[in-house]
């Protein structure tokens, strides 16, 4: 049996006394429960803050992205051992902000370069990760010309195939993988249920492929891309759907801690 897992993306937001407010709200907010799994992915700069506030309860923190050196001259990086001193227990890769897959554009073009991650490199984060113990969320999704051009289950199982290769079964089993349509992040328009719930299992069916049975069976596979305190409940209740990637509203502990209860 899958344990639900409600994981927070808080991207670029958040300085330490924000999310020190944020989290102290939230904490006042959810009852204990061991039933479900959460976590909060702050920016490096605010995961100690995080991690010390969830002390005391089951919550775990996690990072957005890692470098798959150990150390050296990798100038604005952070490693896994890195990550592992600091506590954390997922770290999200291959987000579509990161491989720089950006569905509306409010950033300037010219930016793009600089978050143009690759199955490849997705590939070796994971192994890196995986190596200090780690669990990687791996996220997957199409763009919305990709979806319209009736190619999203070819592109997410290319991006699972990259991502996994080279990769035991037994070493992901208790990885993550999150399905996050690109034109559903940020922008409101939440993937419709069935097809979340399609899509996810389409996942698991891929995962018996590229890994094999049993890790597909234990592997936690969210949906992320406008998730809602309104909608979280029929996502969630999806076979095929173990949680979800929250975005936004995990920025704000009333709304995030209404998908929490909903899981
Ligand atoms: P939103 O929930 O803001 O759409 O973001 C989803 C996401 O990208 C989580 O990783």
């Amino acid at each position: 049996m899958r344990k639900k897992l409600v994981v927070g993306n808080w991207k670029m937001n958040l300085t330490r006394s924000e999310a020190s407010a944020t989290i102290e709200s939230l904490l006042l907010m959810i009852e204990p429960t061991t039933e479900i799994e959460v976590a909060i992915c702050p920016t490096y700069l605010t995961i100690e803050t995080v991690g010390q506030l969830f002390k005391r309860t089951h919550f775990k923190v996690g990072a957005q992205d890692v470098f798959w050196m150990n150390s050296g001259a990798f100038t604005g990086n952070v490693s896994a051992p890195m990550l592992k001193d600091v506590g954390c227990h997922f770290c999200i890769v291959g987000h579509s902000e990161t491989r720089g897959r950006f569905g509306k554009l409010d950033i300037p073009e010219s930016t793009i370069p600089y978050f143009s991650e690759t199955d490849e490199t997705v590939n070796l984060k994971i192994k890196s990760l995986l190596y200090h113990s780690i669990h990687p969320i791996l996220c997957c999704g199409e763009t919305l010309a990709e979806r319209e051009a009736g190619q999203t289950d070819e592109v997410i199982q290319a991006q699972l195939k990259g991502a996994l290769s080279g990769i035991e079964g037994a070493e992901f089993h208790d990885g993550v993988v999150a399905y996050e349509p690109v034109w559903a992040i940020g922008t409101g328009k939440t993937c419709d249920t069935a097809e979340a719930g399609r899509v996810c299992t389409m996942i698991r069916k891929a995962l018996v492929e590229i890994l094999d049975e049993s890790a597909a069976a234990s592997i936690r596979i969210l949906y992320g891309g406008s998730v809602k305190g309104s909608n979280a409940g029929e996502l969630f209740a999806q076979p095929d759907i173990d949680g979800g990637l929250v975005g936004g509203a995990s920025l704000v502990a009333e709304d995030f801690s209404k998908i929490i209860q909903s899981a």
